[in-house]
This record gives C-alpha cells, structure tokens and sequence, in this order.
C-alpha cells in the first residue's frame, strides 16, 4: 500500500528517495512520484507505472536536489493518474505525501475552495498540502502542528517547504512513521524497511507525534505540542526483495520456501514454555481465561484454525473477529482476555484498530503473532511470537500464513500447559510432530507436477466451490481465497456439512468443487458430501490423505497427500491449494505477485 520516503541532507538524496520507494513497492501501489527542493523552486515526477520507470524519468530529467520527499500510491481517493499521484503541491510552495485517509476531505475541500485555492486532483492529499498553505506562517513545522488538528481520520504525512530549503517535517496519527537519523542528515519513511542501507538508527514516532527534521536536528512534540525524547533504536531491516533465483514468480519461491520458513520459526523449540512468547507471559497465561483473535484476511483463517486447536487441546474459549468488524461492533469485553492479533506485516490498519479498541474496551493483555519484528503490532502488543518466514513480497499470502499456523499451534499447547492440561507425554508427541514438518511439507511440494495437471482445467472456469470439515474448514476458506486473489476466479468455501443448505444450488458438471479431504474424524460425514456433489453432476477434485480409501472414478479426481499429520494435517493441506491457486494463474497469465487492485500491506481502513 502508500509507502513514503523523506529526507534532508548535503548530498543529492534522488537515489536515496527511490531506493526507498524500491524497498517498499512488494506493499503494491498503482504510481510513484518524487519532489525535490531545486534552486529555490519545487521540481516533481510522478508517473503511474513502476518506480523504475519513474527512475528513468527522473535521470532523463537530471532530477536532483538535497531536500526532498518520495512516494507510491494506492489508489482511495481519485484513479491511479498522474494528477492523483503524490507529492502534491500548493501554490508551488508546499510538497506533500500522504498515507492513510482523511475523513472530513470534502468539508476542508469547500473551505479552502471558498478562499481561492484550485484542485487538480481528487485526492484526500490535496485537500492537507492546501491547508498547510493556507496556515503557513514562516515556520513549516509550526504549520503543520497546527493543520493535523483538523484533520480527521488515520495518516501519516511527510512535508517541506519552497522557503525552507533544509526542512522536512512529518506527522503521524494511525497511520506508521519512522524517522531515521543519520550523520548531518536526517530522513522520514513509512517503515524502516526504505531506509535499509541508508541508516540503521530508528525512531518509531507515536500517535500524534509531529517531526522536525532538520540537517543536525531531530526534534519532535506530542500531540500535547510538548516536545519528547524517542528512543533511538538500532533496526537491522531486512534489506528488502530476496533474488527470485530459479523460480518464476515471488509466490512460488515463498511456497517452496514453507520447509525452511517452518523450520526457522520452530528453530530452538525442544519443549514448552511461556517465555516463548515474551518475559510477561507466564504470569498472563495463567490470569487469562478466554482468547480474542483479531486478524483479516489469510490472517483470521489461521485465526479460525487456532480456534479449534486452543479450544481442543487447552479447553479454552475461543472468539475469532474479523479486525475491522470487530472495531465498530458492540461487544462484552472480558478483561481475561487474551487478546491475540496475527499479522503477517505487522502494520494492517483495521487490526491495530481493532487492538486498540479492545484495550480501550479493558482487555489489558495483548499478544501478536507477526512476520516483522519492528513492527507496529509488535511494538503494541505486551506479548509477541516472532514467525520467521522472511519478507514475503507475492500479495498473496503463503509462507507467512502456514508459519503462522505453527506459532498458534505452540500457543495452544503453551495455554493448555499453563492450565495445567497438557502431560509431559503429549508435549513429547506435540514437539516430534512440529519438527517433522519441514520435511512433510517438503514431500507434499513434490505433487506439484499432479496439480499443475488440474490447474490446466481450473484456468477454463470462472468459478469454484471449495469444500472441508472440522480443522480443514478454514483452510478450504484459505484454499479459495487463493484462488480468486491470484486468478480472479470466482471461488467460496464451506464447510461441507453447509452445502445442502444453499450452495448445492450452484453445484452444476461445469462446477469444479476442491475437497479438503484428510483422513480424520470427519472423513465418513466428507464422503457423505462428496457424493451429494456427484449426485448432481459436480466435478470433484479432492486432496486426500494417503489412507483416505478414496479412489479416482469418474467425475472424482484425487491426489494424495504422503501421510496424514493429525492435529498438524491443516498445515499440510494448505501447501496444494497454493500450488493450485498459483498454477491456475499461471495458465491464465495474471500478474501472479501483483494482482490487479491489491496491496501488499493494507494500511488504510
Ligand atoms: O499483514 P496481515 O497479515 O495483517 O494482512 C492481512 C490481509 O491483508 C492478508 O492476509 C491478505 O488477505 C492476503 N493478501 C491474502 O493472501
């Protein structure tokens, strides 16, 4: 999503600018631009290809200058154009990037229309780059405390100033902001992952921090106007895309990459134990008695899947919300909650929101489950499990979610040991079982040429029916989000048991439906209805187990998974749904790491 660089030095910062924008383009974003401060004039590119476009404009012009802001767009308020792209300018004297929404835009809109000022875009951004404008008095930073008090809504803004040529100042309420401090220079960016390379010394600014930013000065208020000491913390961000080396696309990499990510995120892991999750946890574990999972996403169906491992195997309840309904519905707060967000980027707005909501409601106690340890989930949160997929750069999450699912399932047995249900024999079993999975997964990665053959079929439908039981349910929900995000086929799942309810309806010989089929306690009830879908001509492609007893015949296609893993099984289910997901667009030639209107990171509500 909107990524933004700033920054202020003695040295042309260009390279540095889009260096960054670089780093952040895996979030998705439809255009770019760049302003630079350049002999006392505002000077800006903006093109609504990538940034290595971008790039190339920018050195045909001889783009360059010493103060200066950068960004990329996701399109909220007007069409990826180049008249929406960001910076935008006011009157030629003030440059401004965005992230986030403001929510009182049209009111500022008629306000500053009504004394003279003329819009070019149908930005929200536009609207602040002329209040700045009009509020300006001398002192950019000054102005800028002054104008985030009538903005509503969630941003973050980097801005400078024609008339103050060695100034940047950035703000930030909802949305991140990072300010990297360098030696006589000093830059601003939405995460520490653009400045990778450039300065490894961070302040994460706090909601309603506003920032100065000067050569040899970092000087930032509160939103009390107060001016704060940060903490200077040193982040080794990950340096950001990883080669492709032999694979095709980011996604395919990242799935076969699930062995080592697993491996990683289980490394060091001989026994149970609250500390896993962070100093504080033992002491919470045992207060808790209830669990509140917020995530979106392929985060809220591992969400779903923990849910029937905690409750199983620790015997406690279990809510699982979708963060941005959650955020805005009236609940009963339990104050012994443990209040779990799973983020693969850390950063996603309506689960930050949602976090907040909840603490505010009176759930004190807050662990995340996150890709990125510098993130804003794991700042918030007192508790945190560290998932060590590595960056994920394809939209479409994989590793991070089957990563994930292995942090939630040590949560489960770390709850059930703190309540004092869970014998030493079966944290033994568990533990075998967790460290075999690297290599179960691997085997299944070796029925990729099987699914290749049913993507061929798949790329001629335009929609599919995605069924499973039980644990496998959310990963039939996972399967089919897959799907439709990668190949834009229209897919729903449901829990099998549901589909004479209403979807049988749609049930067709035109209608693909993918079965989850491992061999557990609900295989008997799944054949069941299987053979509902045959009945009425439907296609059935099933991922069993190898002992499932389900053969091929007409109309039921079948590949079979080397073993069944048990508790552990929805792990190994989701790796064939992503390989098919993947070859399907593959065979109907989307742009598999980047499909169309999605974002990487979703930082806006
Ligand atoms: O970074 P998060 O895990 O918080 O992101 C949540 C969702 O935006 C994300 O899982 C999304 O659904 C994926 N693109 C699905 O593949």
């Amino acid at each position: 999503m909107c990524g933004i660089v700033g920054a202020v030095a003695q040295r042309n910062i260009t390279p540095i600018l889009l260096e960054g924008l670089k780093r952040l383009e895996y979030r998705g974003y439809d255009s770019c631009g760049v302003a630079l401060h350049v002999d006392g004039h505002l000077q800006r590119s903006r093109s609504t290809s990538r940034v290595a476009e971008l790039q190339a404009q920018v050195e045909q012009t001889g783009l360059a200058g010493f103060t200066g802001i950068a960004h990329t767009r996701w399109a909220t308020h007007g069409a990826p154009s180049s008249a929406n792209a960001h910076p935008h300018f006011s009157r030629e004297r003030i440059a401004l990037v965005h992230n986030g929404i403001i929510e009182n835009h049209e009111e500022l809109r008629a306000e500053l229309s009504a004394v003279g000022y003329v819009f070019e875009s149908q930005t929200d951004t536009e609207v602040i780059a002329h209040l700045v404008d009009h509020l300006y008095s001398g002192d950019l930073f000054e102005t800028v405390q002054l104008a985030v008090k009538r903005l509503t809504g969630a941003f973050a803004i980097a801005v400078f100033c024609r008339d103050e040529p060695h100034r940047v100042v950035g703000a930030r309420q909802g949305s991140p902001l990072i300010v990297g401090v360098g030696q006589g220079e000093n830059f601003l960016a939405s995460d520490a992952m653009a400045l990778a390379g450039t300065t490894d010394q961070i302040i994460y600014l706090e909601e309603g921090d506003v920032v100065d930013l000067q050569l040899q000065r970092v000087w930032i208020v509160n939103a009390g106007g107060k001016q704060v000491q940060r903490e200077v913390r040193t982040v080794h961000a990950h340096t950001g895309a990883a080669e492709l080396g032999p694979y095709r696309h980011y996604m395919q990499k990242e799935i076969f990459e699930q062995p080592r990510a697993l491996g990683d995120t289980l490394e060091g892991i001989n026994g149970i134990m609250p500390e896993l999750f962070g100093d504080k946890a033992f002491g919470i574990f045992k207060q808790i008695d209830n669990v509140l999972i917020l995530a979106c996403g392929t985060s809220y169906y591992a969400g779903m899947t923990a849910k029937y491992w905690i409750e199983s195997i620790a015997k406690i309840p279990v809510n699982v919300e979708i963060a941005s309904e959650y955020r805005y519905r009236d609940s009963v707060p339990n104050p012994n909650s443990l209040v779990v967000t799973i983020s693969q980027s850390g950063e996603t707005a309506d689960t930050l929101a949602a976090l907040k909501h909840a603490r505010e409601l009176g759930m004190p106690h807050s662990l995340t489950i996150c890709n990125v340890s510098t993130s804003a989930m794991v700042r918030e949160c007192a508790l945190a499990y560290i998932t060590r997929a590595g960056v994920e750069v394809g939209v479409a999450s994989t590793k991070a979610f089957t990563t994930q699912l292995a942090a939630l399932f040590l949560l489960a047995l770390t709850l059930a040991q703190s309540k004092g249900r869970l014998s030493d024999e079966q944290e033994a079993e568990h533990i075998k079982a967790l460290r075999h999975l690297p290599v179960a997964i691997a085997a299944v990665l070796a029925l990729e040429p099987q699914i290749i053959a049913w993507a061929e079929e798949f790329a001629r439908k335009e929609n599919a029916l995605f069924l499973g039981r039980g644990l496998h349910y959310p990963i039939a929900l996972e399967g089919a989000l897959k799907l439709k995000e990668i190949s834009y086929i229209h897919a729903e799942a449901y829990p099998a048991g549901e589909l004479k309810h209403g979807p049988l309806a749609l049930v067709t010989k035109e209608m693909p439906v993918v079965t989850v089929a491992p061999k557990d306690a609900l295989i008997e009830k799944l054949k069941s209805n299987m053979q509902e879908v045959r009945a009425r001509g439907g296609e059935l492609y099933v991922f069993a187990d190898a002992d499932s007893r389900i053969a091929p015949s007409e109309g039921v296609h079948v590949i079979r998974l080397p073993e069944h893993y048990g508790m552990l099984s929805p792990i190994l289910h989701t790796v064939p749904l992503q390989l098919l997901a993947y070859h399907t667009a593959l065979a109907r030639g989307t742009d598999v790491d980047k499909p169309r209107n999605l974002a990487k990171s979703v930082t806006v509500e």
